[in-house]
């Protein structure tokens, strides 16, 4: 007798590449393109599996709709829009896209570091106005970044990555974790030309960086953030740029998105930039593809090794 293959219900929140839903979701699974939350919530009781963005929240009332939900692949590596305790209490597997993304956001680490330590941002603005007058040996001066020290919040995979390319331009590079005693932390800040902050969002890690610690900072410090928003003290960090307490900030998210604190937004000193820090075609298909192959593997009773919980 012939064997019917069960197939598996599974909701997409964004149109992921088409080859990707081709190859990966759709010999198993009928797939569902919800555009909403309230469209997600409606499809949600009849779905197996749903393929989700950072922007979706995956919280109580949600799985509550879910009756059947048996895994939520995450495209993306951070995961602090989705309750992993509603979720493992229902025994729905949460999958993040790990890896496929460390280089692509650790090159925008790097590529924030050049605009705001040679002021890349101002020398466009200042060509684009017809105001240049022509070569000026006081105009723009910025800081050579050989031989500066720049220390980074979070040792994992994106961390090592942005810590191996500042080490290749000749910039020391040491790690600040979360579980370093306050002193060392303050001792390391005090030295701090770069900080770059790569650590995921959690109640413990919000305001990290906190007028405090900025206060801990040296004049010609420039801080970066490729990993969330809320990590930083939003309000303290623009003043601290205003009155120049620390050189410059490169900034690829932020703590309210897509709503860019607006002191912020005027101040020369901030490379600012729309959430892209894996925004590559090749990273986005890879995670598109990741977070998919989880679910289904998870869907069929395989081994994930992207799984959160
Ligand atoms: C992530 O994956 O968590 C990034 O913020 C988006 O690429």
């Amino acid at each position: 007798m012939k064997k019917t293959v069960r197939r598996y219900r599974v909701a997409l929140t964004y149109p992921l590449p088409r080859r990707v839903i081709d190859d990966v979701v759709k010999p198993w699974a009928d797939v569902t393109l919800v555009r909403t939350r309230a469209e997600l919530i409606r499809a949600l009781p009849r779905m197996d599996g749903v393929l989700t963005l950072l922007t979706d929240r995956v919280d109580e009332p949600l799985l509550q709709r879910a009756a059947r939900l048996r895994a939520v692949g995450n495209v993306a590596v951070g995961y602090d829009n989705i309750d992993l305790n509603a979720c493992q209490r229902r025994g729905i597997a949460v999958l993040n896209t790990p890896d496929v993304l460390t280089r692509a956001t650790a090159e925008l680490t790097l590529a924030l570091l050049f605009a705001t330590a040679r002021r890349i941002s101002e020398g466009n603005a200042l060509c684009r106005s017809g105001r240049w007058r022509g070569w000026d040996p006081g105009q723009l001066i910025g800081q050579q970044l050989q031989g500066r020290r720049a220390v980074i919040l979070g040792r994992g995979r994106i961390g090592r990555e942005t810590a191996k390319l500042l080490r290749a331009l000749g910039i020391r590079a040491e790690f600040i974790t979360r579980t370093d005693r306050p002193s060392a932390i303050a001792n390391k800040l005090n030295r701090a030309q770069i900080l770059s902050i790569h650590a995921p969002l959690t109640p413990k890690t919000r305001h990290w960086l906190n007028a405090y610690r900025l206060g801990l900072l040296p004049p010609d410090a420039i801080v970066l953030n490729t990993s969330r928003g809320p990590l930083i003290d939003e309000a303290a960090l623009a003043a601290a740029l205003a009155r120049k307490q620390i050189f410059a900030a490169g900034l690829d998210v932020y703590e309210h998105e897509p709503r860019i604190n607006p002191r912020l937004r005027k101040l020369p000193n901030v490379v600012l930039l729309p959430h892209i820090g894996s925004a590559t075609a090749q990273t986005r298909e890879a995670m598109a593809r990741l977070a998919a192959q989880g679910v289904i593997n998870v869907l069929r009773g395989k081994r994930a090794k992207n799984r959160v919980v």
